[in-house]
């Protein structure tokens, strides 16, 4: 998604706009650009595709002295909303070569302000929603007000989710920031300031970062910063003291950011459990905060992979603590009228702690009377610090679009809420407890075993490389994860794929069978297996390349398929209560080598964003 970047008071401050815009590339993009004063004078540089294509012409306006690195620059990677990945609709957009603007949101009422400002005399070079902010600050300059006024004055007009940072040549020691819903981060230097989407890209140049609330906005110079509210109120935010390596983000050796945060998972995950239990070995999940002082149901939103583990999430709440659990697309239940009776709470799933549409979700359960829990990766996002309550997955920064350790950090603490609000409501008794704990401690070794699933794996992905479709069918805890699995396969291989309920096979996806159709199924014997492997067979009867991932004795019972991956043998209860993280991995590692195979963009695949700030 967008990613925005300022810096003002520092020398050479388009090279760091261009090292902190490095830091934004993992957010998913598909142009760039950056801006700067030169005195009186606007310098706009802008490049489609990668950041290298941005950076190899800024080096080489810099050989030439045709560029002058000053001390304030802007900088933006843009992710297309409104209009097509061009040059002319790349960041910065400027009005008069006077003004430039970066943006990140969509500007919902720029269709009406767009012909006022046409009939007003202002020329359009975009079409963008954001190129009407810069012309906005031209006409209200022009009117005799001052940066900050005419920022102000923007305000009023404008409509819809955005963060913008804008600089212009009358005012050549200023930038103008506002933040509505979309993430702004300020860093605080000495005799500097710096400006960012996330305070990772800008932990580079400062550690002391105030992260704007939603309708702030700001006036910054080198030696100042006044924050004012949505009702320009001046305002003092607090300075949060970011980590020192949240900066450092390697690939450890690795080809991709994906295949590290896969290999990470046995070793992160202890991390996520340590900080779920207290010295005394309870459970360090405070229930009266989740809303659960009584017994009532539970309604989960989340996007994306966290919508998978809120699916997972409700199927062991319901088993564990017999709580019903309802779960909506984040982007749907802000959008309709969901009933809360008998609700008390709303739990929002999301790892980069930024995605719009959760993040409505969250507060449209908040005007609905619900206590708010955030399950978040990401310390310091704004649903974790607008959420009651919350619960951080431990997984470090997750870089790859595709989500794998955040994505089993979830499922953990959403098996700990269950067994939490199962012990509470005395649902399971104190042994079931302590075999839990077991089995917990025995997971991270399970995962490292099923990652030496990956040769096979290979294997596999060589065969299916080239299918047109993939379909993934389960049942159970598999059935959600089938749906994870097909979505982690197309949003980095570009293979059509999908997941049904296997028993749902025969109620329509049969019909799409074909011979040779590459048909997966993650299976294990949770007493349910039989009835899996007939639907099996009935696609494996029309043609159906069948495929099993299982344990020993499914793949026994599903002699006909034509590719069979045996899973490490593991206790028979831990393996059904724990197959959703346990499976996780060979449908990440499936998505992964078969993108390699293909070679495509893994880490940061074509449309996809890691963090979406629009709806
Ligand atoms: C985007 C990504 C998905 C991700 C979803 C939710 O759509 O492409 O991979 O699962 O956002 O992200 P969140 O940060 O809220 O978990």
């Amino acid at each position: 998604m967008c990613g925005v970047v300022a810096v003002i008071g520092k020398a050479e401050a388009s090279s760091l706009v261009i090292e902190g815009l490095k830091k934004l590339e993992y957010r998913g993009y598909d142009s760039a650009g950056i801006a700067s004063l030169d005195k009186k004078k606007l310098q706009v540089l802008k490049s489609e595709g990668k950041l290298t294509n941005l950076v190899n012409q800024f080096d080489l306006l810099i050989s030439k002295k045709s560029y002058n690195d000053t001390e304030i620059a802007i900088g933006h990677t843009r992710w297309a909303t409104h209009g097509n990945v061009s040059i002319e609709n790349a960041h910065p957009l400027t009005s008069d070569n006077k003004v430039a603007v970066v943006h990140n949101g969509i500007i919902e009422n720029y269709a009406s302000l767009k012909k006022t400002l046409i009939s007003e005399g202002y020329v359009f070079s975009s079409v963008t929603d954001t190129e009407v902010i810069p012309h906005l600050f031209t006409k209200y300059i022009k009117q005799g007000n001052d940066f900050l006024e005419s920022g102000k004055l923007v305000l009023k007009v404008i409509k819809g989710a955005f963060a913008f940072i804008a600089i212009s040549v009358d005012f050549p020691d200023q930038l103008f920031v506002s933040r509505n819903s979309s993430p702004i981060a300020i860093g605080i230097g000495d005799k500097c300031n710096f400006i960012g989407s996330d305070a990772q890209s800008i932990a580079h140049l400062t550690k002391r970062i105030i992260y704007l609330e939603d309708g702030d906005y700001a006036l910054v110079k080198n030696e100042t910063l006044d924050i004012f509210d949505a009702q320009s109120n001046i305002v003092d935010r607090q300075i949060i003291h970011v980590n020192s390596d949240i900066g450092l983000i390697n690939k450890g050796g690795y080809k991709h950011f994906m295949k590290k945060e896969m290999f990470e998972q046995p070793s992160i995950i202890p991390q996520t459990i340590g900080s779920l239990f207290n010295e005394d070995q309870s459970i360090n999940i405070n229930l009266d905060k989740l809303g659960f002082t009584n017994k009532s149901s539970l309604t989960i939103c989340a996007a994306g992979t966290s919508f998978y583990a809120a699916l997972i999430g409700k199927y062991w709440i319901e088993q564990i603590a017999d709580i019903p659990v309802l779960v909506d697309l984040a982007s749907e239940y802000r959008y309709r009228k969901p009933s809360v009776f008998g609700q008390t709470s709303i739990l929002v799933i999301s790892q980069s702690g930024e995605s719009l549409d959760t993040l409505m979700a969250l507060r449209y359960g908040k005007e609905l009377g619900l206590t708010t829990t955030a399950i978040v990766n990401v310390t310091g996002s704004t649903i974790d610090r607008e959420a009651d309550y919350s619960l951080h997955t431990k997984a470090g920064p997750e870089i790859a679009v595709a989500s794998t350790k955040s994505f089993t950090s979830q499922l953990i603490v959403l098996f700990l809420i269950a067994v939490s609000l199962g012990k509470k409501f005395n649902n399971i008794d104190a042994n079931k407890v302590n075999k839990i704990k077991q089995y917990l401690n025995m997971l991270p070794l399970a995962l490292a075993n099923m990652l030496k699933l990956e040769d096979q794996i290979i294997a596999l992905s060589q065969q299916i490389k080239n299918s047109k479709s993939v379909i993934f069918l389960g049942r159970g805890y598999m059935y959600p994860l089938a749906l994870e699995a097909a979505l982690k396969l197309k949003e980095i291989s570009y293979i059509h794929a999908e997941g049904f309920a296997a028993g749902e096979m025969k109620h329509g996806p049969i019909a799409l069978i074909e011979d040779g159709l590459p048909v997966i199924m993650f299976i294990i014997s949770d007493g349910y297996e039989d009835k899996s492997i007939s639907n099996l067979q009935e696609a494996h009867s029309r043609g159906a390349k069948v495929i099993v991932i299982g344990d020993e004795a499914c793949l026994k019972k599903a002699s006909f398929a034509e590719i069979k991956i045996k899973i490490p043998d593991i206790d028979d209860e831990f393996k059904s209560l724990l197959s959703p993280i346990l499976m996780a991995i060979p449908a990440q590692l499936l998505a992964y080598h078969v993108s390699r195979e293909r070679g495509t963009d893994i880490d940061q695949p074509r449309n996809l964003a890691k963090s979406v700030t629009v709806e």
